[in-house]
C-alpha cells in the first residue's frame, strides 16, 4: 500500500533545454535508486593522498547526486556509506568516516531543507558512536515533513544481518503466538526489514568497476536493474547518473513474466 506513495510523478517541462535531462524520458524515471559509492581510497591513493581524502570528495559527490536525482524524479535514492563489514578497516579510517558523516549531517541540513530532502537511514544501531546516533535521529527528526526525494543512508549495514535480524523479530511473534508459520509471507517479511515501507530499489548503481552486491540489499534488489561503472565515486557525475538512468530506460522489465508483446 505504502509503494503507491513513492510512484514517480515528474512534471516533463524542466526537460527544455537542460542538457542534464535531454533525452531521458520522464515518464520513466526509476523510482528508488541504490547506489554502491565504491573507489573513493583508490582514488584519493592515485593522487598520493590518503585515503580519507577520498572519502571527503565522496561525500561532495554524494550531494551532487542527491540533487540531480531529485531534478529529474527520482523519489528515493539509497546510498551505501558504511557496513557492517566496514570495521574491519583501521581505526583511523572508520573514525573519520564516522566523523564526516556526523559533519554531512550537520553542514547538510539548510541544503536538505531548502531542497526539501526527507532523511532516512537503514542498518544496526548496535556499535555505532553515541554522537553519531544523535545526529541521525535529528536529521530524521528534522527533515520529517519534507517532500522531496528520500535519501536513505546504508550505516553500519549489512543484507544478511538484516535478513536475519527479521527472521528473529518473526520467530518471536510465532513464540508469542501472535502469528502461524503459515501467515509468513513476503510482504510479512518485508515489514520486519530495515526498509519496510519502502518500494525495492528499480535500479542499482556501483562505481569503482567492481561486479559485486557487497551485502547491500540482498533481498530488496532481487530485480533491480543494475548499471556499474570503472569510475571512481568521488568522480561519480550527474551526467554519469543519466547515462545510468538512460541505460534502465532501454531495459525490458520482465520481473520473470513475459514481455507484453510476447
Ligand atoms: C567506498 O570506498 C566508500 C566507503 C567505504 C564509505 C564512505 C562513503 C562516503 C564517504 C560517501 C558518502 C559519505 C557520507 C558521509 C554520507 P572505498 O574506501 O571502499 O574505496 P576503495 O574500494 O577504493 O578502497
Amino acid at each position: 500500500m505504502l509503494t503507491n506513495l513513492f510512484k514517480t510523478k515528474t512534471d516533463p517541462s524542466p526537460a527544455n533545454g537542460n542538457s542534464l535531462q535531454d533525452g531521458l524520458d520522464l515518464t520513466n524515471i526509476p523510482c528508488h535508486v541504490a547506489m554502491i559509492m565504491d573507489g573513493n581510497g583508490r582514488w584519493a591513493r592515485a593522487q598520493g593522498k590518503p585515503r580519507t581524502f577520498g572519502h571527503s570528495a565522496g561525500a561532495r559527490a554524494l550531494r551532487r547526486i542527491v540533487k540531480y536525482a531529485d531534478s529529474i524524479g527520482v523519489k528515493i535514492l539509497t546510498a551505501y556509506a558504511f557496513s557492517t563489514e566496514n570495521w574491519k578497516r583501521p581505526v583511523t579510517e572508520v573514525d573519520f568516516i564516522m566523523k564526516l558523516l556526523m559533519e554531512y549531517l550537520t553542514k547538510e541540513l539548510d541544503e536538505f531543507q531548502k531542497y526539501q530532502v526527507r532523511m532516512r537511514f537503514i542498518g544496526t544501531r548496535d556499535g555505532l558512536p553515541e554522537a553519531v546516533l544523535k545526529k541521525m535521529d535529528a536529521a530524521v527528526m528534522q527533515t520529517k515533513d519534507n517532500t522531496g526525494i528520500l535519501l536513505n543512508i546504508a550505516i553500519n549495514y549489512g543484507g544478511q544481518a538484516e535478513i536475519v535480524q527479521a527472521a528473529r523479530e518473526i520467530a518471536r511473534l510465532a513464540v508469542d503466538g501472535e502469528l502461524s508459520p503459515d501467515q509468513i509471507s513476503k510482504e510479512v517479511f518485508e515489514d520486519h526489514l530495515y526498509t519496510r515501507g519502502l518500494p525495492a530499489p528499480d535500479l542499482l548503481i556501483r562505481t569503482g568497476g567492481d561486479l559485486r552486491v557487497s551485502n547491500f540489499l540482498l533481498w530488496q534488489i532481487a530485480y533491480a536493474e543494475m548499471w556499474t561503472t570503472p569510475v571512481f565515486w568521488p568522480d561519480f557525475t550527474p551526467e554519469l547518473f543519466k547515462q545510468a538512468v538512460l541505460s534502465y530506460q532501454k531495459r525490458d522489465r520482465r520481473f520473470g513474466g513475459l514481455t507484453k508483446k510476447e
